[in-house]
């Protein structure tokens, strides 16, 4: 078992949630305008919080916005870059301006993009002594530079107020960070930002940091799963769904956040949102807390345990030979290997793309148990 680095108790899912700490507040969410932040924007307005929706995306952010406020919700709408910090230092003042205490209570960093198959392999170049092509770095920018200005931020405005329970930054972060990859689909770079922000949320929910430097907050982070949104569309759904894996809703990911945000006693977890309704529950009943780093050592037994709610280990194998090699990365092997299905999935690949097994080695698949 790993050493628990400070006091912190699994999440009891089955404790009564308490919105109440949320009215009044002050809250920002950035990517608030689509998916998973509008979800968590709706949640918290909800309830009662000043939320201001941060996104790049003027036309939808405004829409939704009023739609919100056409409800009687508390929302205002702050386009900006997350890439920027100026850009994203003037939603954080906007959000000072209308809190009713003068504070910013609750930060959620939701923006994020997903690079398209592999774009980051250098295959083409490496088989034909082409000069190599710059990667292209966007992923890394918002989902991992972004989030990094958005904490950096809301430690700004969290060391200027008081301890409050509702205090708290919720990092979203994807399965992606626990197991190299779930799919071919995402790339090394999407991944590398995903484990990044799980390391800036490693550095910060030591007890320590959020008494001295962010004026007591709680810090929390969120692991979905495959969850249908426009980063995840119909088509990539029915695709995973027709290779047996069970696709989460947004509405999982809100359960998860409003578990975090209105339970003052979690501090420091992770909560893997999946889904409930594929697991013949309600939204986020098939959530759990990963244990990460705490109990659950790397956050990968936990993860392992409940493999059969994410889908069938079948699913996996199928999906990667219906790759072809170039649009496969070696973390997609890695995550074969940790699901002990290389051998059948190996003789797929190699016969599906009609490879030697020397050829199949460059894939990295020679020695995949080096995780
Ligand atoms: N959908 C999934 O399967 C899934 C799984 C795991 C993690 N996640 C993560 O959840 C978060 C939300 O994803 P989603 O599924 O709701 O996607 P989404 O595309 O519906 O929402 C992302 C939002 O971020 C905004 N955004 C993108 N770049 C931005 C920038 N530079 N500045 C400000 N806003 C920007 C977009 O305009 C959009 O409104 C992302 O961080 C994503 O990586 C999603």
């Amino acid at each position: 078992m790993a050493t628990t680095p400070y006091p912190s108790t699994p999440i009891d899912f089955h404790r009564q949630l308490d919105p109440s700490i949320l009215k009044g507040r002050t809250a920002l969410v950035t990517g608030g305008a689509s998916g998973i932040g509008l979800s968590i924007v709706t949640a918290l307005a909800e309830v009662g919080a000043h939320v201001t929706l941060v996104d790049i995306d003027a036309s939808t952010g405004a829409s939704v916005t009023e739609t919100l406020k056409s409800q009687g919700l508390h929302v205002i709408f702050a386009e900006a870059d997350v890439t920027s910090w100026e850009s994203q230092a003037k939603a954080f003042q906007r959000a000072l301006r209308i809190s009713p205490q003068q504070t910013i209570d609750i930060v959620v960093a939701a923006a994020g993009i997903k690079t398209q198959y592999a774009s980051c392999f250098p295959v083409e170049s490496a088989a034909t002594d082409k000069e190599p092509k710059r990667p292209p770095t966007a992923t890394l920018d918002v989902n991992l530079t972004g989030t990094y200005f958005t904490m950096s931020l809301a430690q700004h405005y969290f060391a200027r107020s008081p301890p409050h329970p509702a205090k708290q930054m919720l990092f979203i972060a994807s399965m992606a960070a626990y197991n190299q990859s779930t799919s071919p689909a995402l790339s090394f770079d999407y991944t590398a930002s995903k484990f990044g922000v799980r390391g800036l949320f490693h550095q910060v929910r030591r007890p320590e940091l959020a008494a001295t430097r962010f004026g007591g907050a709680r810090f929390n982070l969120l692991a979905p799963f495959f969850i249908a949104s426009p980063m995840c569309p119909p088509e990539e759904v029915e695709e995973l769904v027709s290779v047996g894996w069970k696709v989460g809703d947004v509405e999982d990911v809100r359960e998860g956040a409003k578990r975090c945000l209105t339970d003052h006693s979690i501090r420091g977890r992770v909560v893997v949102c999946c889904s409930g309704k594929g697991n013949g529950g309600g939204f986020g009943d098939a959530n759990f807390d990963a244990g990460d780093d705490l109990e659950g050592g790397f956050g990968l037994p936990a993860v392992v345990e409940r493999k059969g709610w994410f889908g069938s280990l079948e699913a996996t194998a199928k999906r990667w030979v219906s790759f072809k090699p170039a649009q496969l990365g070696l973390h997609s092997i890695l995550l074969a290997s940790f699901l002990h299905i290389k051998d059948v999935a190996f003789e797929a690949f190699i016969r599906r793309n009609a490879l030697t097994t020397e050829q199949a080695g460059v894939f990295g698949w020679s020695n995949p148990w080096y995780l």
